[in-house]
């Protein structure tokens, strides 16, 4: 079943945790369309991920759009999140309306999702009054992270986590439905998401938060360039059960004309239940993928 706003504020009402992972691509996200995941973000990491740029600062709403839309092809059964790219929402809430409205209409996104508070709480406000729906980013905002003192983790002092509550009421009256909280200690997360009236996502936040968020290819162990500590790499726990339907060339050759699923995709949808299950289960993550309090 496609989940909606209303069926994810459920799950929140009633504790049980979503499972939120990045996608930019094809036949990626038809592996995901094909297992338990909740939602799918087309992330700016896939301006490092995908397309190898050093951070997510050079890409450009054209390529976004092209990401977004292949990967709705490959997951029609999934709710997306297109992530504004830095520069696409800033300047004005014309412009940042204009380019929230292409996810929508040329990628047939479910949902927007943009970096800060303060004044681009502004711009959430405009876009939601447009009719989309938003998703705040607060924490470590990698997009302007270079400004604001480099990769780090945010909200352990008060006077941080003090600033965190006011982003996070800012957004709440901007009208967004989630807020991704990002790099912040558990018990931090667990404060902010006890407090929030809305729908409280976390990447590197510990596992106290309504929702996760995991990037795809630190989920397969797929970037070579970095690391951060919250990404868990679910492929080996996968490769046995992988092996148990595939252990001959007899199998491969039969089961892969029949299904075209006995490779990478096949790895990939175990992995993501895996992934799932945990954090329905709140078993992700646990200490070893979080920051310290
Ligand atoms: O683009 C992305 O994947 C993100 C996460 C790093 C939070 O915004």
């Amino acid at each position: 079943m496609k989940q909606s706003i209303h069926s994810l504020n459920q799950k929140r009402v009633s504790s049980e945790p979503i499972s939120w992972l990045t996608c930019y691509d094809y036949s990626f996200a038809a592996a995901l369309n094909d297992s338990a995941l909740d939602m799918i973000l087309v992330g700016d990491s896939g301006a490092m991920v995908l397309l190898g740029y050093p951070d997510t600062v050079p890409v450009s709403m054209d390529e976004m759009i092209i990401l977004s839309a292949a990967v709705r092809r490959g997951a029609p059964n999934k709710f997306i999140v297109g992530d504004m790219p830095k520069g696409s929402y800033e300047t004005s809430d014309y412009e940042a309306v204009t380019n929230a409205m292409r996810f929508v209409k040329e990628a047939q996104c479910d949902a927007i999702k943009l970096e800060g508070s303060g004044l681009m709480a502004h711009r959430a406000k405009a876009i939601v009054a447009a009719g989309i729906p938003v998703i705040g980013h607060i924490g470590l905002t990698p997009q302007s992270s270079a400004a604001f003192g480099g990769y780090r983790v945010v909200g352990r002092d008060n006077e941080e986590l003090k600033r965190l509550h006011n982003s996070v009421k800012e957004l709440e009256n901007a009208g967004v439905f989630g807020i991704l909280i990002e790099a912040i200690p558990p018990q931090s997360a667990k404060k902010l998401a006890e407090s929030a009236n809305t729908i409280i996502f976390g990447i590197g936040a510990g596992k106290f938060t309504h929702g996760q968020l995991l990037i795809l290819h630190d989920l397969l162990g797929l970037y070579p360039n970095f690391r951060p500590k919250f990404a868990k790499n679910y492929i080996p726990a996968v490769v046995s059960q992988f092996l148990t339907r595939i252990n001959s060339e007899q199998d491969l050759i039969a089961y892969g004309r029949a299904t075209r699923k006995d490779g990478l995709y096949e790895l990939t949808r175990l992995a993501v239940e895996a992934y799932v299950s945990e954090v329905k289960l709140r078993l992700f993550p646990n200490e070893a993928y979080s920051y310290k309090d």
